[in-house]
């Protein structure tokens, strides 16, 4: 941060990992995403060079947790240019912080970059290439451009790749995109050079372990339009995100992020408690890992709020608690483990993180319910399991499965002979609890598999984790910025203030989401609404949306907003200057926008739900008619 801040930026808190505004995810899934008005054009009240540390939460991978690299939860270093600098000074900052001594001093032969090759939408990044050639020079390190003839790839310091590799958003049909520069660590060839399946053909990219990503600079240039063409923006904006464990990792000289002073404690805390060495097996270490792994995002969501549940964010967070339970089973760890491994998460993070401090009693009884819950159910589902498994081995009398030799314990095979059917999982699920991936996981151990298809309708049927899809890969998800959406932003800040005048000033804002067909609004308050209440509530909303209020916005200090009596959301974070928006003489709230021009767009408000979100925070859904 330092750095940056010696060149302008100014430092961001982290926003909780609950997306404010945003219905695309669940999670934060990048530095980026909460800063996502800015880059679409919103002026930040900070100016236009940002630096920021996010938490971030991606389960997309979760299966690769266990690995060298992967992780649920990481924190994504950032920085950013709402149209000024571009990718001369990107490129040439982030070789400097990373090799230059006097901060990360990565030997530069190390270090290997990607970026995009051009096709028909757009063509190669020339000037990236430029830049970093520029810098090579600067270093005296060789570089040569990757060629597929020539079969370079040992020798090349510049990988051009396609889309896939080296574009960035959006994620849905249309807005803000560009090439990236990927910058890679090179472990070097004895790493991988046994195993990896692509052989002589290994490149960054690759994902055999040979090659950490460790930064990512994207140049948002274009815009996509609605009929797939590429325009050039106006504003061009920087948006990168470095990974903290990984780039640790590399400081540090170890080729996996478990040794790291962010995780090795944890895994010193499950050797102790399972009176087992993770160095010991492959399985053991593999297990050790998720453990580690699942329990630091657990900690970290319960933080920001999320309780384990069978919906969106919780089932998430009930997943990764249980699969962290059936692998500390598996370590033969005593019951209640994740306690003390909560405690250990708490400890290593409390200083730059003191919510986690202040929230630590709810932390731990939120795991201890769960743990509760779920150790209730795990042997029997596990019995119920290895019947399953029995029935079908007997009656396709194959493996006698006793004497069957095993697939490496949670190993990737595609062969699985066998399959229970999606019914008999779905039941494993239903009635015991268990998540998905773990029963993938005890299925792999017979080779085994379930029918995926069969498993699928079931789950509709009781249209279960509906959205839990949506919490995978986030490739550059800009937010919807629809007019239908920021009309309900709007009406969201006009539906705090009618709850405060007719319900009290004990109201905040607990978290809102918002889609183009609805708006869902979290706020605290002991009791159900009275249809009365619910009525004068909408009546008023109503009434400024006649009054057809201009809403403008103003940059200030944090504190002068606070002074002005301007909202906010109750816990959260702002930065120092932050922009208050207002709605006539209505409301005033701290936000980052965007909104409509005047409340008479909006047309008319309606409360269609009430009802209880969690203890002591009700939950309203609203439509605009
Ligand atoms: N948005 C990009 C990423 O997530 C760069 O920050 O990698």
């Amino acid at each position: 941060m330092e750095f940056f801040e010696n060149r302008g930026h100014k430092i961001v808190p982290s926003s909780s990992l609950v997306p404010e505004n945003d219905s695309s995810v669940l999670f934060v899934t990048a530095g980026m995403h909460p800063l996502v008005p800015y880059l679409m054009g919103e002026n930040h009240p900070l100016g236009k060079r940002i630096a920021n540390i996010q938490k971030c939460v991606r389960t997309g991978d979760i299966d690769d947790v266990g690995d060298s690299t992967h992780n649920t939860f990481f924190e994504m270093l950032g920085n950013w240019s709402f149209g000024d600098y571009f990718k001369n000074e990107s490129i040439q900052w982030s070789w400097e912080f990373l090799t230059d001594k006097k901060w990360l001093g990565i030997n530069p032969e190390k270090i290997k970059v990607t970026v995009f090759k051009g096709d028909n939408d757009a063509p190669r990044d020339d000037e990236s290439i430029e830049v970093w050639k520029k810098c090579f020079q600067k270093s005296g390190i060789s570089f040569e451009i990757y060629d597929k003839e020539k079969n370079n790839n040992e020798n090349a310091r510049i990988f051009p790749l396609p889309k896939e590799d080296n574009w960035w958003g959006p994620a849905g049909e249309t807005g803000p995109c560009g090439p990236d520069t990927e910058i890679f660590i090179d472990l070097g060839r004895s790493i991988n050079f046994e195993k990896c399946p692509k052989g002589d053909d290994c490149k960054p990219g690759c994902n055999c372990g040979r090659y950490v990503e460790i930064w990512n600079n994207v140049f948002m240039e274009y815009n996509k339009t609605s009929d797939r063409k590429y325009v050039p923006l106006k504003q061009k904006n920087v948006d990168t995100g470095m990974g903290m464990e990984r780039t640790l990792a590399t400081l540090n000289g170890f080729n996996n992020v478990y040794e790291t002073d962010l995780l090795a404690p944890i895994i010193a805390e499950v050797e102790k408690l399972s009176g087992k060495k993770c160095s010991e097996s492959k399985n053991i270490k593999k297990s050790m890992r998720i453990i580690a792994d699942h329990i630091r995002t657990s900690v970290f969501m319960i933080s920001d709020g999320v309780v384990p549940s069978n919906l969106d964010r919780g089932y998430i967070l009930r997943r990764l608690l249980r699969r962290a339970i059936r692998h500390g089973n598996l370590l033969k760890m005593p019951n209640g483990f994740l306690l003390p491994l909560a405690e250990t998460v708490v400890d290593i993070y409390k200083e730059f993180y003191p919510e986690l401090l202040e929230n630590k009693d709810r932390i731990l009884e939120e795991i201890k319910k769960e743990e509760e819950k779920f150790e209730r159910t795990l042997e029997k589902g596990l019995k119920e399991l290895e019947k399953m498994v029995k029935i079908k081995e007997e009656k396709e009398n194959k493996f006698p499965y006793a004497e069957k030799t095993r697939p490496d314990f949670g190993s990737k095979s595609d062969d699985y002979i066998n399959y229970i059917s999606g019914k008999d999982a779905f039941n494993l699920y239903q009635t015991y609890g268990f998540p998905p991936e773990l029963i993938r996981e005890e299925l792999a151990k017979y080779a085994m598999s379930y029918h995926k298809g069969e498993f699928d309708t079931e789950l509709k049927k009781h249209q279960q984790i509906s959205r839990t899809a949506a919490a995978g890969k986030f490739k550059g998800g800009l937010a919807d910025a629809s007019e239908e959406t920021k009309k309900l932003h709007t009406a969201a800040h006009l539906l705090l203030e009618s709850l405060r005048r007719i319900l009290g000033d004990h109201i905040y804002q607990k978290g809102s989401n918002i889609t183009a067909d609805r708006l869902r609004f979290d706020f605290s308050h002991p009791e159900k609404l009275t249809d009365e209440e619910k009525q004068k509530v909408e009546d008023l909303v109503n009434e400024q949306i006649q009054k057809n209020l201009p809403v403008n916005f103003e940059e200030m200090k944090l504190e002068d907003a606070k002074k002005i009596g301007a909202m906010g959301v109750f816990d959260a974070k702002y930065g120092e200057q932050v922009k208050v928006y207002s709605i006539g003489n209505f409301s005033k709230e701290i936000c980052a926008g965007p909104h409509i021009n005047h409340t008479g767009e909006l047309g008319i408000f309606k409360i269609q739900k009430e009802k209880s979100s969690s203890a002591g925070v009700r939950r309203i859904k609203a439509v605009l008619e």
